[in-house]
């Protein structure tokens, strides 16, 4: 698709714009309420402590002698707790970005990672396996999702499945902290599809991520319900998946029109930190053309802020629905060419 394809559509689909608040920060404050309230469900807010325990480790010489690691990773809170496993490959030497990867199963051959080149070219990697977390489905006794509600019954503003597993990947963080290999100056979120919606929210809150990456992410991701034409809507995303959101969400099915919100205030919300939005030619579930208006249109909140086009990274590569080897190539020359060298930074 073209520029021009995506300046006409974002012309003709009549987005909503942003209120505009005193300052970015009370801006960004009522697009974090937003989400919380309106879609994935609130976020628990408690004191949590974190600890890690080796469980393997070993060296891998065909990826530049870095480190492999399993960590039995612990999330711990007043009255409850969730240990999962957390993956690590880390490079000999500190590494110069970490890709903090919420994960569908790792032997999944759809969903690469082609972990020899990324260490090689001098990042770390944490994954973590997201059902590991808490079940994909609408059982909230499990996991995560077993810990923190313990039998109680969700309400409306509740966190549904993705505002859980992002939680766990902001605790993740606060255990990446501790490790020295790791650079946490340059934590790149990265999720595909549900999980680049999981990916998304999660930079939008945590503020220590410097990228976030939404790969595929379609409906209720990066993609956009005003004025939709092709692929999912969210009346079929809440009939089929009402799990993964608050309850709340499931009011504005058949009412996109109407709605003074949408996923574009997602992507400017992360401003002034960097976004990725990455698109297949042929993914037309998730609607590749309405995730890259998206983007533009979030551009244009970044430019009155001040930041660059560049700041809100895109691709669309060809073929269909994957976290392909393609797509890690360009996160990581994204990171190289504008992240790394100071002096190329913008
Ligand atoms: C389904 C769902 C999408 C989701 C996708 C995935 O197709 O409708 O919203 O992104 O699964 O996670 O692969």
């Amino acid at each position: 698709m073209t520029k021009e394809e995506i300046l006409r559509e974002l012309q003709i689909r009549n987005l909503p714009n942003i209120p505009e608040k005193a300052s970015w920060q009370e801006t960004r404050a009522w697009i974090l309420s937003l989400f919380q309230q309106e879609e994935y469900g609130w976020m628990p807010d408690v004191p949590v402590e974190v600890s890690g325990q080796i469980l393997a480790e070993d060296e891998r010489p065909a990826c530049g002698n870095a480190v492999y690691q399993k960590i039995a990773f612990t999330m711990r809170w007043a009255g409850g707790e969730h240990t999962f496993p957390i993956y690590l490959v880390l490079p000999k030497e500190k590494a110069k970005a970490t890709f903090l990867h919420i994960a569908f199963p790792l032997h999944d051959p759809v969903h690469t990672m082609p972990y020899e080149e990324m260490a090689e070219r001098g990042f770390a990697i944490a994954a973590v396996e997201y059902v590991d977390i808490t079940s994909d489905d609408g059982d909230f006794d499990n996991g995560l999702a077993g810990a923190w509600y313990q039998g109680r019954q969700r309400g409306p503003e509740d966190p549904g499945k993705i505002a859980l597993w992002a939680w766990a990947l902001t605790k993740v963080i606060d255990y990446l902290e501790t490790l020295p290999l790791i650079n946490t100056e340059i934590i790149a979120v990265v999720g595909h599809s549900r999980l680049g919606k999981t990916a998304l929210f999660t930079g939008l809150m945590d503020e220590r991520i410097a990228l976030t990456i939404s790969n595929d992410s379609g409906c209720s991701g990066a993609s956009l319900n005003h004025g939709k034409q092709v692929g999912e809507t969210i009346e079929v995303i809440t009939r089929v998946f009402p799990y993964w959101f608050n309850e709340k969400y499931l009011s504005y099915s058949n009412h996109e029109e109407e709605m003074t919100w949408d996923q574009h205030f997602l992507l400017a919300g992360i401003a002034p930190r960097r976004v990725y939005v990455a698109s297949a030619a042929e993914d037309s579930w998730a609607d590749p053309l309405s995730e890259q208006t998206a983007a533009e249109a979030a551009r244009e909140v970044f430019a009155k802020l001040g930041l660059p086009r560049s700041f809100i990274g895109s691709h669309v590569r060809p073929g269909g629905h994957a976290l392909a080897r393609q797509d890690w190539l360009h996160y990581m020359d994204y990171i190289e060419k504008y992240m790394l060298d100071s002096e190329k930074r913008g």
